[in-house]
């Protein structure tokens, strides 16, 4: 295998995000640079990321985030042998923001595009971080997506669950916004949850009884707004006690579930160690985190978590995509058009 040098773009939510990574002939992955552009200030009016908005942004930004990748890479844009950007699934006006740049730039070097899932460039990222060898579990718990997917190879893929309405991000979102602590809620509901008591509520774990993968969050969100309700106007310890039991009981979801999921590995791939390998921003949370490590333990099966900056979004993650498919000699044609739905 030829080394490679390929750039990855991602704009599919709002961080405005461009990489350039090495692959090298023994097929390990160098991150040479990694600029990600959040658009928290945009959005935090909102309560939330306004697609319009974050569209426009990419558009404003998207040109001097290449611009720095590069340079920082140490660079020129003609060096890179390939071209990879998330072509979906996401908010469409930002997917077409970063495909449509990767065309342009793919045409007037002449190099190929590579359209990359955003599921699998999230699939794929331990592989760079922790060289991780296949097959493997994923949980990917984002603000858009939960999902336990069976890792093969690349482009082998198989979802073995997902949420039903609410991603787990989504409900820590909307807890937050609903104990008014702010956006983006996840990091901010786990800092207040440190003072409050996880046993002071009983909110309920729905689906869990159920011996299928899936998750559903939003009636634990419902259980949550009543709770805080009946006890408005809500002191302090109040908040905090709410946010600790709402993310112990995530926690407690999260850790069944992905006990399931290795049992399930386990029985179908006899031969294989079992491996679990979290992304997604939720990734973050310690209370999940300690939960899954005990889950593992448990199950005699590894634990891969990649730094957290390389489990929320960014453009290391697809120009690494792009680089694993570019090594097998799969890049896409310029009329490949983006797919705000895109099931892995
Ligand atoms: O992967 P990500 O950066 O963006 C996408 O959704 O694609 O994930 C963001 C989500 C948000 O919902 C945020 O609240 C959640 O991850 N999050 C957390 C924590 N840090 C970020 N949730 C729980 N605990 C955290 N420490
Ligand atoms: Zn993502």
């Amino acid at each position: 295998q030829a080394p490679a040098i390929i750039l990855g773009i991602e704009t599919s939510c709002d961080e405005t995000a461009a990489a350039v990574v090495l692959r090298d002939e023994s097929g390990r992955g160098t991150i040479r640079s990694n600029v990600v552009r959040s658009q928290l200030d945009e959005h935090a009016a909102f309560g939330g990321v306004v697609p319009e908005l974050a569209a426009r942004a990419h558009v404003t930004y998207l040109d001097h985030i290449i611009a720095q990748a590069c340079r920082e890479a140490g660079i020129k844009l003609d060096e890179v042998d390939a071209i990879a950007a998330t072509a979906g699934p996401g908010l469409i006006g930002g997917v077409l923001v970063g495909l449509t740049t990767a065309k342009a730039l793919a045409a007037a070097l002449g190099k190929p595009l590579i359209a990359v899932n955003h599921l699998e460039a999230h699939a794929l990222t331990a592989r760079l971080t922790d060289g991780v060898q296949f097959p493997y579990l994923m949980l990917l718990v984002s603000g858009g997506h939960s999902q336990f997917v069976l890792v093969r190879g690349v482009g082998d893929y198989e979802r073995w669950g997902t949420t039903i309405d609410d991603a787990l991000g989504e409900a820590f979102d909307k807890v937050a916004k609903l104990l008014s602590l702010g956006h983006p809620g996840g990091p901010a509901v786990e800092a207040i949850a440190k003072s409050g008591d996880p046993k002071r509520f009983k909110f309920p774990r729905p689906l869990l009884r159920e011996a299928r993968l899936d998750f559903s969050f939003s009636g634990l969100k419902t259980a949550v707004r009543l709770q805080a309700e009946a006890l408005a106007p809500l002191s302090d310890q109040d908040v905090a006690d709410i946010a600790a039991s709402f993310q112990a009981s995530v926690a407690e979801i999260v850790a069944v579930r992905a006990g399931q999921a290795l049992a399930k590995f386990r029985a179908e791939l006899p031969d294989a160690t079992p491996q679990l390998v979290v992304a997604g921003g939720v990734a973050a949370n310690q209370a999940i985190g300690s939960a899954l490590r005990a889950v593992c333990a448990e199950a005699g099966a590894t634990l891969i978590v990649p730094p957290i900056a390389l489990c929320t979004d960014n453009g290391a993650m697809v120009a690494w995509a792009g680089a694993e498919r570019f090594a097998l000699g799969v890049h896409d044609g310029l009329e490949f058009t983006a797919r705000p739905r895109w099931p892995l």
